[in-house]
């Protein structure tokens, strides 16, 4: 068995990060290792499998019970969600909670002091796959709670979560893959830890991951391509087109359908992942949300030299308005998130192929 004496430990990392800000008093280390933890006991209940007799639907009915997306819960789904609020909530560093598995922000019972952070997460991602044992993961967030939460202690309401992206204090994911990992930037580049399953410790193996600027890798869901927008459908189709195309070389594709999987992939050779808004559902515009699934990605490509994007401008620009908003997400490799954006903002090009829009046809174009 490999020794990880050599490296850093997650808690090590982040007192020496700590140093950089003498006036810091700890909490967020704190907090983040709390967090660390509750990744940590996911990661023990989803190596279980079936073994930990939490797989298949939430049971409080046989159906399953419906989370305010509408999306049935997965038993893990819901443990994990308590996870996260047993390990974090007793503190005195958060002031709140918000995450995909609750309609409304998660109060700090009383018996617990509160503090000055807000804590959001997605509990498990991707959890359509954890039947068949395919990686999941954990997303999370950590935004300053507004001053007067921080001051009075009161309770949290939505608008205390609507936050731009570029306001979160740090982001980060766990992924339980064939290793455990655990993927954080508190503002100062991305660093990647391996659980030690000998130790129970992340240990830093991942330091300042950089994402190349150039890919041939793309993610997308393609059977929702009959309901992509034009420069969506161009970028594909280009992307397709390979060699003899407009961008005369091969593109590789996947789709894992665990976006913090993806995420991971591209942090560690490139790609990019497009979730794009569609007119599948005029209800919906995006599949993911913004201020658990896409803003901490969305902070993490960044940081790591990537980006993330509605596909027509920067993610962490966006103003949210609801907690439990969807919206389309582009991120990924630099410049093709760049392109992307580009054909969102060109005209749009009448297909000349189109015998309607044709030379002497009725339509000239
Ligand atoms: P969640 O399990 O938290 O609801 O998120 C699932 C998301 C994301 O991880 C993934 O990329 C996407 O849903 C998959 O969507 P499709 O089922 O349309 O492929
Ligand atoms: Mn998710
Ligand atoms: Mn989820």
């Amino acid at each position: 068995m490999p020794l990880s004496t050599n490296r850093s430990t997650l808690t090590q990392f982040l007192i020496e990060e700590r140093r950089r800000f003498p006036s810091a008093s700890g909490d967020f280390n704190a907090l983040i290792l709390d967090v660390a933890l509750a990744c940590k006991g996911i990661a023990r209940a989803v190596a279980f499998g079936e073994l930990g007799g939490v797989m298949g639907n939430h049971a409080a009915t046989e159906g399953g019970t419906i989370n305010v997306q509408g999306e049935t819960q997965k038993a893990l789904d819901v443990l994990s969600n308590e996870v996260f609020i047993r390990r974090t909530e007793w503190s005195g560093n958060l002031a709140g909670m918000a995450s995909e598995e609750m309609d409304l922000p998660y109060q700090i019972r009383a018996q617990y002091p509160r503090g000055k952070y807000l804590l959001v997460f997605d509990p498990l991602d991707g959890s359509s796959n954890i039947d068949v044992n395919v990686s999941v993961g954990s997303i999370f967030s950590v935004l300053r709670a507004p001053a007067d939460v921080e001051a009075t202690g009161r309770d949290v309401i939505e608008a205390d979560f609507l936050q731009a992206g570029a306001q979160q204090v740090a982001a980060g994911y766990a992924l339980y893959g064939p290793t455990t990992m655990l993927v954080l930037t508190v503002g100062d580049g991305v660093n990647g830890f391996t659980l030690d399953p000998n130790l129970g410790e992340f240990m830093l193996t991942h330091p300042k991951m950089q994402i190349p600027a150039d890919t041939h890798e793309f993610a997308i869901n393609a059977s929702n391509s009959r309901f992509w927008e034009t420069p969506v459908k161009r970028y594909v189709d280009e992307c397709l087109a390979g060699k003899t195309g407009p961008r005369a070389k091969d593109f590789n594709m996947r789709w894992i359908a665990s976006m913090v999987a993806e995420a991971h992939r591209i942090l560690m050779r490139g790609g990019v992942f497009m979730y794009p808004r569609d007119t599948k559902d005029p209800a919906k515009p995006g599949r993911l949300r913004l201020l658990y699934e896409a803003n901490p990605i969305g902070l993490i490509m960044e940081q790591a030299g990537g980006r993330a994007s509605t596909g027509e401008r920067p993610m962490l620009g966006v103003q949210p308005t609801a907690l439990h908003q969807r919206i389309g997400l582009v991120f990924g490799s630099k410049n093709e998130v760049d392109r992307i954006e580009r054909y969102h903002a060109e005209p749009i090009k009448v297909e000349l192929s189109n015998p309607l829009f044709v030379e002497r046809s009725l339509f000239r174009v």
